[in-house]
């Protein structure tokens, strides 16, 4: 088997963050931060491409700033569509595998149906857009190259919607959350256990690894009020302390932001359960082990 290395991109993000040391257990892991190598640069890129020659690359960078991307386009489009393109053709040319992810946000939202793969992608903001045009750049690229797309993705490093909810919780009494858009929230740990599982396909049988377009979500579905709830349920049972007394649910014409979101962001994933013989869990078990572990603190107070 191959000694070398795996190229992980974006792995100072929440997802990269998580995906490191589960592929650190299978070859030597290139993570190199944004200050080794600027993905805004394809010129640097290709020379560190050319000079590591990776077996495979998994690309957890991205532009993920997602009312940001209506203005700042070029940007969104460099990292989302360029780059995929670029470490797609890379691979190609050099037999090494790719691994990258997308988006719910390539669909606009109607019906209440889960997307499946064959759906006919349709992004309704600048996002979205330059998402589906990093897709597509994989997929026509010939490489041997998995497109994983998740929806409402959290975990325990950075910035995230559930982190989110506990802050404003510990400080504000009343809460107004979005309750007309579904989808399943899906933690960095169920995609990087999925991930490390199609590496070591990959690396196994290259040429048997059923490559493509894949969802992959928790199994259920939810509104961001309903996880909100759920959240704080779970918090409150860890002793998060909670000044909040009331969760309000709204509906997404009251909370006004520079790009519009999907209502529905279901995704069907039985293409990829079918497949590699995986069971997804409920959405509800990551969130509940993630509000234990950034609970866990409390512990070592009095109760
Ligand atoms: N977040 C979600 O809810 C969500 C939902 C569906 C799909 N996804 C997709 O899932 C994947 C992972 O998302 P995430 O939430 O983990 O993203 P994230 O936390 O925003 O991380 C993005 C990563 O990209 C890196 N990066 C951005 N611009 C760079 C540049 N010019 N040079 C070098 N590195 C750069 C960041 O580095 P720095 O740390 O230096 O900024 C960071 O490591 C993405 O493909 C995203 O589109 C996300």
């Amino acid at each position: 088997m191959s000694a070398a290395p795996i190229l992980l991109l974006g792995g100072s993000g929440q997802l990269g963050w998580a995906l490191a040391p589960l592929l650190a257990l299978q070859a030597p892991l290139v993570a190199p931060a944004r200050a080794e190598l600027d993905l805004g640069d394809a010129t640097a890129l290709r020379a560190r491409l050319d000079t590591l020659r990776p077996q495979g690359i998994v690309n957890a960078a991205a532009y993920t700033a997602v009312d940001q991307a209506e203005t700042q386009t070029a940007l969104a489009w460099r990292l989302n569509a360029e780059l995929p393109g670029e470490l797609a053709r890379w691979a190609a040319a050099h037999g090494a595998w790719l691994i990258h992810y997308s988006t719910d946000y390539v669909f606009d939202g109607t019906g209440s149906r889960p997307w499946r793969e064959d759906d006919a992608p349709c992004p309704v903001n600048a996002y979205g857009r330059s998402k589906r045009a990093g897709e597509a750049a994989v997929l026509d690229s010939g490489a041997r190259a998995f497109v994983l797309r998740v929806s409402w993705l959290y975990g325990l490093h950075s910035a995230n919607f559930l982190k989110t909810m506990l802050r404003l919780g510990a400080s504000r009494r009343v809460l107004r959350v979005v309750a007309d858009q579904v989808g399943a929230p899906t933690g960095t740990g169920l995609v990087a256990e999925v991930s490390a599982e199609l590496v070591r396909r990959l690396r196994a049988a290259p040429d048997a690894c059923p490559v493509g377009l894949y969802h992959l979500a928790a199994a259920g579905e939810t509104s961001w009020y309903d996880y909100a709830a759920f959240v704080f349920a779970r918090a409150r049972e860890a002793g998060w302390p909670l000044a909040l007394e009331a969760l309000e649910p709204i509906s997404s014409t009251d909370y006004p932001a520079a790009a519009p979101r999907p209502a529905n962001s279901r995704l069907d994933t039985t293409r990829l359960a079918t497949t590699f013989g995986l069971r997804l869990p409920p959405w509800q078990d990551e969130v509940a082990r993630t509000v234990a572990v950034l609970a866990e603190p409390l512990s070592l107070l009095p109760r």
